[in-house]
Formats: structure tokens, sequence, C-alpha cells
């Protein structure tokens, strides 16, 4: 069978997937053939048609609505990456049409909305993916070997894991404000870091780690970022800065700590300990562990992550490659897109399925939930809809 697919949401990061579309395309050609791209900015999906022409023979179809496109087109699967607060209109109307589906992160911009797509993808029969790219990268792959097959670290108990940066200078010249984007009103994007680069950070320590139980966060907003809506200057509404503890259903504990306005010194501590030794990252929070990262014994025993990768692509032998790194694809955003491909194909379960993207994006919606209730919140009550203070006024304005 070779895929049909439809990109919808040709920004940003759709770039990014066209380019794991183009590696796929040069290793296994038959597998998929992009049919349809879709935009509201009509010009930016006859870029991605112009781009995808290039290593297709076919240019997709263009179109600037999602119903157009399902009308016009007999489309198997789609691959969306929308803002926040499209996500699950989109995805909805594509399961509702009878196609599999692929979700970027975080995959509803609420914890209801995210049930609702669930419960879409069960009542039509479809695959439904969380879009993650970096557990699939050497680094966390690495990590999650190490830790679990070859039980360097020992028992899994802590983390500190703890980023700063100086805040942005405001312009003096009001006409250069940055212009208000879906991202800085969190009734379209959901939230700020927290749930947006965060959603990697929980995706990651879920599949490290397991489940999270109960979370214990604050979320602030020291410095005001204007921003330009039409002619007036308007505030950017995300947090600059969040202090989060999660206490995980093994028994291990962590820190997770952010800020984005903090002047005169930058802080970047990312280290997970175990009983026998650390895992310590030099690299940012959100697209790790990278293979600079350092494994650090309790006997002084220093070895690098690079190194162990090489030993874990040893003893993944041929058929743990192809599993792992199909094609010798090391691009998380090439591997996401081929899991999801194979996994339409196959008609089996994604490796990051929606309830996976639900339970991480929990952890996240807790962190805020549990700053809005002025308490520890368990995660589990987060999911299950008892606990939305935060969630409800996003709920409100989209009708979820
Ligand atoms: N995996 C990662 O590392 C990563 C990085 C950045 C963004 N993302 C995620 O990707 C998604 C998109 O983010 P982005 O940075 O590409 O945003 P973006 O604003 O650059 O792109 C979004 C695109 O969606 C289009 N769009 C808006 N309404 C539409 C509609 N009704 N139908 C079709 N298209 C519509 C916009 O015109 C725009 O081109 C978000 O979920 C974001 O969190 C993931």
């Amino acid at each position: 069978m070779t895929v049909r697919l439809a990109l919808i949401g040709c920004g940003g990061i759709a770039r990014a997937h066209l380019r794991g579309y183009a590696a796929i395309r040069a290793a296994e050609p038959e597998l998929f053939e992009l049919v349809a791209v879709c935009d509201a900015n009509l010009v930016a999906a006859q870029k991605v048609a112009a781009d995808a022409s290039e290593w297709q023979e076919r240019a997709p179809a263009v179109f600037g609505d999602v119903a157009d496109l399902l009308a016009a087109t007999d489309c198997d699967a789609a691959d969306i990456c929308a803002p926040h607060f499209l996500h699950h209109r989109l995805g909805i109307a594509c399961l509702e049409a009878g196609l599999h589906v692929q979700v970027e992160k975080p995959i509803g911009i609420t914890v209801k909305a995210t049930r609702r797509l669930i419960d879409a993808a069960t009542r039509a029969g479809r695959q439904l993916a969380t879009a993650e790219n970096v557990r699939r990268e050497p680094g966390p792959r690495t990590a999650h070997w190490l830790i679990h097959e070859r039980q360097l670290l020992g028992t899994m108990q802590s983390f500190f894991v703890q980023e700063t940066r100086p805040p942005q200078r405001p312009t003096a010249d009001e006409a250069e404000l940055p212009p208000w984007v879906w991202r800085d009103d969190c009734l379209l994007g959901g939230g700020g870091q927290v749930l947006d680069s965060g959603a990697h950070f929980c995706d990651t320590i879920r599949y490290l780690f397991g489940d999270v139980e109960q979370v214990y966060g604050r979320v602030e907003q020291w410095r005001p970022r204007p921003v330009r809506r039409d002619d007036a200057v308007v505030h950017d509404d995300r947090e600059d800065t969040f202090v989060a503890q999660l206490h995980f259903a093994s028994g291990m504990s962590g820190l997770w700590s952010y800020g984005a306005a903090w002047p005169g010194h930058r802080l970047n501590t990312v280290v997970y300990y175990g009983s026998e030794g650390a895992l310590v990252d030099p690299g940012d929070i959100y697209h790790g562990p990278r293979l600079t990262a350092m494994v650090q014994l309790a006997d002084g025993t220093a070895l690098s992550l690079a190194d162990l990768h090489q030993e874990h692509l040893a003893e993944l032998g041929a058929a743990g490659r192809a599993r792992l790194f199909p094609h010798g694809l090391t691009d998380g955003f090439a591997l996401e897109v081929y899991d999801f491909l194979t996994a339409v194909r196959d008609d089996r379960p994604p490796e990051v399925t929606g309830t996976d993207g639900l339970r991480a994006k929990a952890i996240a919606n807790a962190i805020y939930e549990s700053n809005a209730a002025g308490q520890a919140v368990r995660v589990a009550e987060v999911i299950d809809g008892r606990i939305d203070a935060y969630q409800r006024p996003i709920n409100e304005r989209w009708q979820i």
C-alpha cells in the first residue's frame, strides 16, 4: 500500500516534516505520496507543494481549507502542523472523513480537546499519533537503553533540570514590536513554555521514567513583553518563569524550572540521578539528552553518551537498528513521520499514540492547574477533568 498523505498547516514546523518526507521518499519511494497540502495562507501551501514536487513526480494539490481538501481528495492519512487551538478541530474533521491522523505536540490545546480527538479516533477506528520527534533521536534512545537495559545508573531517583535566560529587551520603536501571533495568546496557544517546548520534556521524562502522579507548580510572568496586535500594543500572555516539582509513580521525584526573565547569570543544569550515578546533559532541557551528555558513576568513571550510543547500536544488531533508525535515519522528524506512515500502512498503533500525547500534556497542564489551585494536584484528576480551572476559559472559548 502506498499511503496517500495530506499535510495540513504549512508553517515553521511543517518544513521539518517535509525534510523528513523527502528523506523517506529517497529511501523508500513506494511508502507514500504527498497528495495534498493545506494552509489558510495559500502562499505557504503553494511553497510546500512546489518543494515537494522536487522529490516526487506529481505536485500535491493545494487547498486553503480542510473541508475542501477532504471533499476533493481521497487521502488515507493527514499530518497536522497547525496552531494548537486548531488541533482538535482539524484532527476530528479528518478522522470523521476516515483518515488516520498525526497531530503535532501538544496534541490538543486542553485535556478535554485531546479527549475529543481520542474519542473521534476510537469511533472512526483510525490511528491517532502524537508527533514527537525528540525521544526518537540517538541521545534519548541511548539514555533509555542505558537506564532500562544496561541499568548503568541503578534505580532512577531524582532529577534537577533548570534553565534561565535574560529577558528580551522591548524595542524602543513601537512599530518594531513583534506581531501578535497565536503563540502569544493563551486562548490560542493554551499556555507558554510549560506546554509548548515543555511538551517535549514531558514526553521525554515519561519515556525515560514513566508516569508522573503528582505535581506542584508555580507559574509567573515577571516582565510583560509588549507585542503588537493590529494597531494596539498588548502584552504576551505567556509565563516567563515556572518552577515545578514532579513526583512519579515509580517513587522518583524531579525539579523542573525555567525562566526567560533573568538578567546577570545564565543557568543551565540538566542532571538525572540514579542510585549508582548521574546522566549530565550540557544541552538544553527540551531537546535532550543529547549525545554530548556524560554518564558519571559513583566510582568516578565517566562515559560519554556518544560512546554509549555506539555500544547501543552494536547491541541492537541489524534488526534493532532498522527498528529504531530505519534506513539509517537519525533525524527525529524523519523518524516520527516514518513511524506514522508505517503505522498507517500496517494498521498498527504508532509509538506515541494520542493517549501517550494526552498523558504527556497532562503533566504540563497539571503545572498550570496546580498554580491555579495553589496546591499540589494529581495528574489523574487533570486527565479525568475533575481539575480544570486553568483550562476552563480555553475550553469555553472553543466550545469544547
Ligand atoms: N516538534 C517540534 O520541535 C516543534 C517545533 C515548533 C512547533 N511545533 C508544533 O507545530 C505546530 C505548528 O507550529 P508552527 O511553529 O509550525 O506554527 P506556524 O504558525 O509557523 O505554522 C502554522 C501554520 O498553520 C496555518 N494555519 C492556520 N490556520 C489554519 C487552518 N485553518 N487550516 C490549515 N492551516 C492553518 C498557518 O497559516 C501557518 O502556516 C504547533 O503544534 C507547534 O507546537 C513543534
